[in-house]
């Protein structure tokens, strides 16, 4: 069977392992010329599902929240080589997990690329939360960058 895909999704959380899931994420854009979809989500701080486990608003969360993550998807932008690639760069609010699977089904992704490891700081996993549940739920094949 030859495989060729046309749309491959990176997750970004601004750390090194999702920069080198992002840089291979590039290079087999290019090769195959696929669209490359750079997504970051924005998780809320606990507390801002609040009792009603309503969402927060866009407008609601604090403005320093969102201009972070899009300083993440502009220092990839900058750490990569995006040349010959065309991309898009896209913020999702909400669980990460659920924001990239869900993501991934909307644009009928072919490859989901993610890092072993992201920006969380405690070390208790070898495999980090949402590349493991990724593992465990996406729909489309999925490369996990060590
Ligand atoms: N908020 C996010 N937005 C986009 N991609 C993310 C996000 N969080 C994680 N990822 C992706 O998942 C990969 C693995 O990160 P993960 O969060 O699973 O590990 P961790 O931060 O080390 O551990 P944990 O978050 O469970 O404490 C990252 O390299 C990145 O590709
Ligand atoms: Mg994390």
């Amino acid at each position: 069977m030859d495989w060729t895909p046309s749309v491959i999704i990176a997750a970004v959380d601004g750390s090194e392992q999702s920069d080198r899931a992002a840089a291979l994420a590039a290079s087999l854009a290019r090769t195959h010329d696929a669209r490359l979809i750079l997504v970051t989500v924005v998780r809320p701080p606990e507390g801002w599902w609040g009792v009603t486990g309503e969402p927060p608003t866009p407008a609601a969360l604090s403005e320093a929240l969102i201009t972070g993550q899009k300083r993440i998807l502009s220092e990839v932008e900058k750490n990569i080589d995006l040349h010959d690639v065309e991309y898009t760069t896209i913020e999702e609010l909400g669980d990460p997990t659920s924001a990239i699977l869900a993501l991934s089904e909307r644009e009928r992704a072919d490859l989901l690329i993610v890092g072993r490891r992201g920006a969380g700081v405690v070390e208790r996993m070898v495999i980090g939360s949402v590349a493991d549940r990724l593992a465990h739920h996406a729909r489309c094949p999925l490369l996990i960058v060590p």
